[in-house]
């Protein structure tokens, strides 16, 4: 009886001990599959991930957009923007450059012009000229032939361009094509307008139709442009369409810009739907 006793309680502890194991297996099964799939919830946005050189663009657009957030309202409305020397300032007929703004620095690229002569519509800021100038070199090497029109404008031209436009196609005519004083992107020098011979040098909607014209809304953003005034987004930027009007904004977000099939406005979240 005693031994028979000692031997159910050996195969009762064994039965127990057996079962601790298997449940401690199975705890531990657990935990690692929570780990595992904790660690893969946070490997999971890998995916999303974007290269450095995108969430570098995104910080500097960010960062920039950030700098206009503390921004004062003149009399008729528009905003006066509040760090104009950044490249990614965003200029239009709601946000004006502040009085007697002007670029810190100015140069003439070395691409070929229309006219000769030391204009200031030939300058631009420096990173810009530099930019456009390996933009001039990629169209040469793919046997095109660009010419820059016009660049840098001062405040006062701007407002002599303007007037002349309301004078010769009357104000409504003249405010889809032609930026109001303080409002341009060319007073940034960081604004080109191109073209070529085929055009017979002006700036007109059917560059789109010219090799030149095809190949920069392909290929601007590769050096740090976007085509500005995009076709149907007059409702967006004020402008008519002007495939011939780059905007540097500098490269990564160039790409950014040209790929999110938007305008400037739309990327810093200054136009809602
Ligand atoms: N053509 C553009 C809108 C300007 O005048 O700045
Ligand atoms: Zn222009």
């Amino acid at each position: 009886m005693r031994s028979r006793e000692i031997i159910s309680l050996l195969c009762i502890s064994l039965i127990l001990f057996l079962s601790a194991c298997s449940l401690d297996e199975w705890t531990n099964q657990q935990e690692n599959s929570e780990e595992k799939s904790s660690s893969e919830q946070k490997e999971a946005p890998a995916e999303e991930k974007q290269p450095q050189d995108k969430q570098d663009a995104k910080e500097e657009a960010s960062y920039a957009y950030a700098q206009q957030l503390d921004e004062e309202v003149d009399k008729d409305g528009l905003t006066i923007i509040d760090n104009p020397n950044v490249k990614e300032v965003v200029v239009n007929k709601q946000r004006k450059l502040p009085v007697g703004y002007e670029p810190e620095e100015l140069v003439i690229p070395d691409v070929p012009f229309p006219f000769e002569g030391d204009h200031p519509k030939k300058y631009l800021q420096p990173e810009a000229a530099e930019a456009l100038e390996e933009l001039f070199k990629g169209a040469e090497n793919a046997g095109l032939e660009l010419y820059a029109a016009s660049g840098f404008r001062s405040y006062e031209r701007q407002k002599s361009i303007y007037e002349n436009n309301v004078k010769q196609r009357g104000q409504e005519e003249a405010d889809k094509f032609s930026a109001r004083p303080g409002t341009s992107e060319h007073q940034t020098g960081l604004a080109m307008d191109v073209t070529s011979p085929e055009m017979s040098f002006k700036l007109e909607q059917s560059f789109i139709e010219t090799k030149e014209g095809k190949w920069l809304e392909d290929h601007a953003h590769e050096y740090g442009f976007v085509v500005r005034y995009l076709e149907g987004t007059k409702d967006i930027t004020g402008y008519e369409y002007e495939p011939w009007h780059l905007r540097y904004v500098g490269k990564g977000l160039s790409t950014e810009i040209h790929e999110s099939g938007g305008t400037l406005e739309e990327f810093f979240g200054f136009y809602e739907n």
